[in-house]
């Protein structure tokens, strides 16, 4: 549905639904993307947050699908999307390690963000990011997001409290770095 020079954002797949079981019990990559207690989960688990999540009208799931291969590499979404106030919360996750640090995110960002700001007109886009996710806090600042608060010691992992960020980005800001 929205494509970049490497990526097809595209709606979810019944063909999708075990790979995507499989990150959803990938223990170190749900402890960059939750804050509370990882737990296993069964496929039915699985298909029922999907459910959930796909037939939320406040949610805009995309499957990020590599043009190349074919292959199924992450999801982007669009969360709280509240229309009255123009503001959603994002959310984004690339499945396997090799994938990461390649660029992808950004590039689904990027058009994920012209979609928020253009064709659903909104006017904030926000999320939270955990302090230790070195990664995504680097990509979110080249986006443009601007740290807006600091949940401290918001979470107890590992023996150590953790800082919880907030970062959004306006449409104005967008705008003018989309224009530069
Ligand atoms: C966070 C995430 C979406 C970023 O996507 P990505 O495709 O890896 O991002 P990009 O390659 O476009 O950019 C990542 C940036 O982090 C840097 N980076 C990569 N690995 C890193 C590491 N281990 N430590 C610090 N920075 C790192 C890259 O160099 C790049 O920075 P740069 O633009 O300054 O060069 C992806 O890594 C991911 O899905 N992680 C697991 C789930 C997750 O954390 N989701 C976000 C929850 S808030």
């Amino acid at each position: 549905m929205l494509e970049t020079e490497r990526l097809r954002l595209r709606a979810f797949r019944e063909e999708d639904l075990e790979r995507f079981h499989r990150w959803r019990n990938d223990l170190a990559l749900m402890r960059l993307d939750q804050p509370g207690a990882v737990r296993p989960e069964r496929l039915m688990d699985t298909r029922a947050w999907l459910e959930r999540v796909l037939s939320d009208e406040k949610t805009i799931f995309f499957a990020l699908g590599h043009k190349a291969s074919g292959d199924f590499i992450g999801t982007v979404s669009l969360r709280n999307l509240d229309l009255k106030n123009q503001n959603a919360e994002l959310a984004i996750l690339i499945g396997e390690p090799e994938n990461r640090g390649r660029g992808v995110g950004g590039e689904a960002l990027s058009v994920l963000l012209d979609y928020a700001f253009g064709e659903l007109g909104l006017y904030r886009v926000y999320l939270w990011v955990l302090a230790y996710n070195e990664p995504a806090i680097r990509l979110y600042r080249r986006l443009g997001f601007k740290e807006e608060g600091r949940l401290r010691a918001q979470v107890w992992r590992d023996g150590a409290r953790h800082d919880v960020l907030v970062f959004g980005l306006l449409r104005d800001e967008w705008r003018a770095r989309a224009s530069r």
